[in-house]
C-alpha cells in the first residue's frame, strides 16, 4: 500500500531528521554498507510475559531502516500457550503470515461483521485484508510462532483494547459505558487490567 520507490534504495536516517516527510531521508549512498540490508532482530524469541501472553518483534522501517520506502515489512510474533494477539488492525497494509510452530486460531472480521477463521499449524499461511480487525490465539499446548509480512514499511497497528481502554488521555467513561452498555465499574475493571 506504500508508494513505489523512485530509486534502488533509500536507507532511512531515523535520527535528527530536521524535516518531516512521508518516510525518512536517505543515507548518502557512499555511507551505505551491506549491514544496511540485513537484520537479525527476528531471530530472538520475544518476551510473552504480559497479560495477553504474546510478543510482537517488528522488522519495519523503524527497526530495519534499509526497508525505508520499499513498501514492505515483517513481524515475528511469539505466543505462550493460550497466548493471544488481541484484536487489532493495520491501517496501511494487508497482512499475510505463516505459522512457523504451534497451533493457532486465526481470524479476521469484515466491514460487514462476517468472521472468517481457521485453526492453523506449521507451514500454513493466512491473509488479512488491509485495515480489517484480526487476532491470533495459541490453542496448542506449547509455544507458537508466526512470521507476518505487510505491504508497507510501517503498517501501523490499532490495537482495540489499548485504543479503547488505555489511551492517553483516557476516553471519557460515559463514552465507554454507553458504547458497551455496561456500568462504570465494568469499564474501571477493564482499565485496571491495562495499568491505566
Ligand atoms: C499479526 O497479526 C501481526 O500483526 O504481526
Ligand atoms: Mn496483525
Amino acid at each position: 500500500a506504500d508508494p513505489d520507490p523512485l530509486q534502488d534504495f533509500c536507507v532511512g536516517i531515523l535520527k535528527n531528521a530536521s524535516i518531516s516527510l512521508n518516510g525518512f531521508p536517505c543515507k548518502p549512498a557512499s555511507q551505505v554498507t551491506s549491514d544496511d540490508f540485513f537484520f537479525d532482530g527476528l531471530s530472538k524469541e520475544g518476551n510473552t510475559d504480559n497479560v495477553f501472553g504474546f510478543s510482537v518483534t517488528p522488522g519495519n522501517v523503524l527497526s530495519f531502516p534499509g526497508l525505508n520506502m520499499l513498501g514492505l515489512s515483517m513481524n515475528r510474533v511469539d505466543y505462550a500457550p493460550g497466548g493471544l494477539n488481541p484484536p487489532h488492525s493495520h491501517p496501511r497494509a494487508t497482512e499475510s503470515g505463516v505459522v512457523i510452530k504451534g497451533k493457532l486460531f486465526v481470524g479476521f472480521v469484515t466491514t460487514g461483521n462476517q468472521l472468517y477463521s481457521k485453526v492453523l499449524t506449521a507451514g500454513q499461511m493466512f491473509v488479512v485484508p488491509r485495515g480489517l480487525v484480526h487476532f491470533q490465539m495459541n490453542v496448542g499446548k506449547v509455544k507458537a510462532m508466526t512470521i507476518t509480512a505487510f505491504n508497507s514499511h510501517l503498517p501501523g497497528s490499532v490495537v482495540l483494547p489499548t485504543s479503547l481502554f488505555a489511551s492517553k488521555p483516557p476516553i471519557p467513561v460515559d463514552v465507554l459505558t454507553k458504547t458497551f452498555q455496561v456500568e462504570a465499574s465494568v469499564i474501571d475493571g477493564i482499565k485496571a487490567k491495562f495499568g491505566a
